[in-house]
C-alpha cells in the first residue's frame, strides 16, 4: 500500500467509526426495539418458542397464564419483571396482592424458560423480555396474530404489594369508566382496552371472580347463566376455586368469539359484558365480531403498546439470574 492509499484507508475507516459511533450515541436509549438481541443472543426468540411450545403440549391452559403475567406485569410499575419476584426480607412482592393472589400461575414455566435461555446466553435476556416475547409465542401457538416484539427491557431489582394491591389492575367488578381510565392513566384507549380484552379468548376464571355476575345480573343469557351456576355455587366460600372457560364458545383458540359471545350475553365476567351493554364501546366490540382481521390488527398494536409501559433501560435495573430473585 502506498502511504497515500493508506492515509485514505485510515480516514475512511475513522469516518465510519465516527458515524457509527455518533449514530448509537444520539439512538434513543429508552427505545426498545425488536434487534435488542440480534448480536448478544440471536438465538433468544427460538429458544423461548420452543420453550413455550412444550409448556402448552404439557397444558394448553398455560399460553393463557403467560399472556395474563405480562399483563399484571407491565400495569404495575412497568414492564420490569416485578411480578415475578418472591417476596424476600427487605419487599413484600406482587404475588400475593388481591389481582394476583391464588390468581396468576405459570412461574414455574417462565423459569423453565429462562434456564433454557441462559444455557444460550448467560446474563443477557431479561425476565421482562421474556414475559413479553412468552406473551406473543403463547397467542400465536393458540392461532392469533404474529408479530415482531420490541425487547432491551431490563429487570427491577424491587416489587411493590402495595403498587400492585393500589386499583391499576382493575378488578372485574369494574365500571366501563374505571377500565377505560385505568388502562388511559397507562397510555392506551378505549379501543386498546377493548382490543386486549379479547386476550379472554383463552383461559380460565375462578367462580369467586364471576359468581356475583351469573346470580344476579340481568345482562346475561339465562342458559349460560345455569350452566355456570352447576359449577360455582351461590354460597361465597364454596367452590370459590372452581374454573370456568372465559369463552365458552372456543376455549383453547385464540379467535375473536369471545367478541361474539358478548353479542349474546354470554361473556363471563362483569367486566367482559359491560363492554358491550348499551355504552360507548359498544361498537367496537361489534367490529371485531364481525372482523377478526380488525381485532387481531388492533390486538398487536395494543400489545405492542402496552409492552412500552415504562420499561427500565440503559444501566437501571438489572438481568436477574433467576427471575424470582434479585441478583
Ligand atoms: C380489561 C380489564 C381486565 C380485567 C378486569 C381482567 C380480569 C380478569 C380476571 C378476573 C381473570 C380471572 C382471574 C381468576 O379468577 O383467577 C382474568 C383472566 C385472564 N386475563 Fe384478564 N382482565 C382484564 C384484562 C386483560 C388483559 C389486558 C389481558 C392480556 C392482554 C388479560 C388476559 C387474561 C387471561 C389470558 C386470563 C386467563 C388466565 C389463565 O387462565 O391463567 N386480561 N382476567
Ligand atoms: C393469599 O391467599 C392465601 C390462600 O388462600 C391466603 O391464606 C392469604 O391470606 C392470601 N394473601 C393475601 C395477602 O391476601
Ligand atoms: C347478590 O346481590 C346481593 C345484593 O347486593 C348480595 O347481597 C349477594 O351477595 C349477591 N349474591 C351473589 C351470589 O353474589
Amino acid at each position: 500500500m502506498s502511504s497515500s492509499s493508506s492515509l485514505k484507508f485510515v480516514i475512511v475507516t475513522l469516518a465510519i467509526v465516527l458515524v457509527v459511533f455518533t449514530a448509537t450515541c444520539y439512538a434513543d436509549d429508552d427505545d426498545l426495539s425488536t434487534g435488542f438481541y440480534s448480536k448478544s443472543c440471536p438465538k433468544v426468540f427460538s429458544t423461548v418458542k420452543s420453550a413455550v411450545h412444550s409448556a402448552i403440549s404439557n397444558e394448553r391452559r398455560i399460553g393463557a397464564s403467560l399472556l395474563r403475567l405480562h399483563f399484571h406485569d407491565c400495569f404495575v410499575n412497568g414492564c420490569d419483571g416485578s411480578i415475578l419476584l418472591d417476596d424476600t426480607s427487605s419487599f413484600t412482592g406482587e404475588k400475593t396482592a388481591a389481582p394476583n393472589n391464588n390468581s396468576v400461575r405459570g412461574f414455574g414455566v417462565v423459569d423453565k424458560i429462562k434456564a433454557k435461555v441462559e444455557e444460550v446466553c448467560p446474563g443477557v435476556i431479561s425476565c421482562a423480555d421474556i414475559l413479553t416475547i412468552a406473551a406473543r409465542d403463547s397467542v400465536v401457538i393458540l392461532g392469533g396474530p404474529d408479530w415482531e416484539v420490541k425487547v432491551g427491557r431490563r429487570d427491577s431489582k424491587t416489587a411493590s404489594f402495595n403498587d400492585a394491591n393500589s386499583g391499576v389492575i382493575p378488578p372485574p367488578t369494574s365500571t366501563l369508566s374505571n377500565l377505560i381510565n385505568r388502562f388511559q392513566a397507562k397510555g392506551l384507549s378505549a379501543k386498546d382496552m377493548v382490543a386486549l380484552s379479547g386476550a379472554h379468548t383463552i383461559g380460565k376464571a375462578r367462580c369467586t371472580s364471576f359468581r356475583n355476575r351469573i346470580y344476579n345480573e340481568t345482562n346475561i343469557d339465562s342458559s349460560f347463566a345455569k350452566s355456570k351456576q352447576n359449577k360455582c355455587p351461590r354460597t361465597s366460600g364454596s367452590g370459590d376455586n372452581n374454573l370456568a372457560d372465559l369463552d365458552v364458545s372456543t376455549p383453547n383458540k385464540f379467535d375473536n368469539f369471545y367478541f361474539k359471545n358478548l353479542l349474546n350475553q354470554k361473556g363471563l365476567l362483569h367486566s367482559d359484558q359491560i363492554l358491550f351493554n348499551g355504552g360507548s364501546t359498544d361498537s367496537i366490540v361489534k367490529r371485531y365480531s364481525n372482523k377478526p382481521s380488525t381485532f387481531d390488527e388492533d390486538f398487536v398494536k395494543a400489545m405492542i403498546k402496552m409492552g412500552d409501559i415504562e420499561p427500565l433501560t440503559g444501566s437501571s435495573g438489572e438481568i436477574r439470574k433467576h427471575c424470582a430473585r434479585p441478583n
